[in-house]
C-alpha cells in the first residue's frame, strides 16, 4: 500500500507505532519496523541524552528500516535535556521524529534542519492546523478513545478524522482506538494516510513489558478505562485498576480543590514497577477504549501482516462487492 506516509517515512505499510513511556524501548521499535511498520523509540523514558544515544544504536542494530524517536513536551518540574536528545537523534542518524505535548517549534530548525522528517501528535484540528503552520511534516490526529492524554476536548475519531481532513493539507494518521484492518481502511476512509497504534502493540510478543500488562489488555472490554486528572486539564486515559479507584475517590472529595500533590502516589513514577515489575495495581497507566478489540498476543510481524491482508480483503472484496451488486 502506497501512501503520503509510506512515501515520506521509506516504509512499506502505513502502520506506526506511537511513543510509549517504558515501552518504546529498542526492542518495540526494532520488531515494529522490522515487520514494515514505523517504530519508535521513546525519548523520555530515557534518563539522559547519552542513554538516548544507546538506545538509538541498539535499535540500528537490530533493525536497518527506518525508526523514530519520541519527544514529547509536557509541563514537568525540571525539564528533561531536550538539547541534549535532539542532537542525540541527530548524531543517531534517526530520519523521523513524533513530537507531543506542547508546540515542538522550538525543535524544528535542528531537526528539518538534519533532513528529519516531523510528525506532531495533536488531539483537535486547531492544534494540527497550528502544527501545519510552524512547518512540521505531518501531524498524528489522536481521538478521545485514544489511551494516554486526549485532551480536554472530548472529540471521537468519527468526527476529528474527516474534520482534520477537510482541513489540513499535509498528511495525517489516525490515532485512538486503531487495532484491525477495520480501523485502518475506515481511516483512509476518513482522509488520512495511515494509521498510529499504541495500546494494541503493547499486546504483542516483543514489546519489553511485563507479561502481566499483556494480560490485562487482553483480559479488558472496552468499558474499563478511566479519565484521570480531568480537574487539572492534563486528563489521562488509563485502565481501571485499584489504584485509579482511589485517585477517582480522592479527585471526587478535593472537587476543584485538586492539586497535582494529592494524587502523586498514583501517577508519578510509577511506570517501571508496572510495564517492568508487572505490578498492575501501582498506579495509573494509560491504556485506550481500543482494550475492547484486543484479544491475542501475536508477533509484530503477525499483527501488522494480518491488518494488512484484513484491510485488502475489505477494501476489494466487502467495499468493491457492495459497488458490483449495485
Ligand atoms: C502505556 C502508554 C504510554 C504512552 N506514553 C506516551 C508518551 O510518553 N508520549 C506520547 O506522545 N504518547 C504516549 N502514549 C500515546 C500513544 O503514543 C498513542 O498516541 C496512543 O496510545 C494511541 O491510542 P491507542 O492506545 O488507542 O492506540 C502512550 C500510550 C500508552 C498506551
Amino acid at each position: 500500500m502506497k501512501t503520503r506516509i509510506t512515501e515520506m517515512f521509506g516504509i512499506q505499510h502505513p502502520i506506526i507505532q506511537g511513543g510509549m513511556h517504558y515501552v518504546g524501548f529498542a526492542e518495540m521499535a526494532a520488531a515494529v519496523s522490522n515487520a514494515g511498520g514505523l517504530g519508535i523509540i521513546t525519548g523520555l523514558t530515557q534518563k539522559s541524552a547519552a542513554d538516548l544515544a544507546n538506545e538509538i544504536a541498539k535499535c540500528r542494530d537490530m533493525t536497518d528500516k527506518p525508526f523514530g524517536v519520541n519527544l514529547t513536551f509536557l509541563p514537568v518540574v525540571n525539564a528533561p535535556d531536550y538539547e541534549g536528545m535532539v542532537r542525540a537523534i541527530i548524531e543517531g542518524g534517526v530520519k523521523v521524529v513524533e513530537t507531543a505535548g506542547n508546540n515542538p517549534s522550538q525543535v524544528l530548525p535542528p531537526l528539518q534542519g538534519a533532513g528529519i522528517k516531523v510528525i506532531h501528535k495533536c488531539t483537535s484540528v486547531r492544534h494540527a492546523l497550528k502544527a501545519q503552520n510552524i512547518g512540521c511534516d505531518a501531524v498524528s490526529v489522536d481521538g478521545f478513545e485514544c489511551g494516554g492524554h486526549p485532551g480536554e476536548d472530548d472529540v471521537p475519531n468519527m468526527i476529528l478524522l474527516p474534520r482534520a481532513a477537510d482541513e489540513l493539507e499535509i498528511p495525517f494518521v489516525s490515532s485512538g482506538g486503531q487495532a484491525d484492518g477495520r480501523s485502518l481502511v475506515a481511516s483512509l476512509a476518513m482522509g488520512a494516510d495511515g494509521m498510529n497504534m499504541g495500546t494494541r502493540f503493547i499486546a504483542t510478543k516483543e514489546a519489553p513489558v511485563h507479561q502481566n500488562v499483556k494480560d490485562a489488555i487482553v483480559a479488558a472490554s472496552e468499558l474499563d478505562t478511566r479519565l484521570v486528572m480531568r480537574p487539572l486539564r492534563n486528563t489521562e486515559r488509563v485502565l481501571n485498576n485499584a489504584a485509579v479507584e482511589q485517585l477517582l475517590e480522592i479527585e471526587k472529595e478535593k472537587g476543584s480543590d485538586l492539586q497535582f500533590t494529592d494524587i502523586i502516589e498514583q501517577v508519578a513514577g510509577v511506570y517501571p514497577s508496572i510495564m517492568l515489575e508487572g505490578e498492575m495495581d501501582k498506579g495509573a497507566w494509560s491504556c485506550g477504549m481500543v482494550a475492547g478489540l484486543i484479544n491475542d498476543i501475536p508477533t509484530c510481524q503477525e499483527l501488522i501482516d494480518r491488518i494488512m491482508s484484513e484491510a485488502e480483503e475489505i477494501i476489494n472484496q466487502r467495499l468493491g462487492g457492495f459497488q458490483n451488486a449495485a
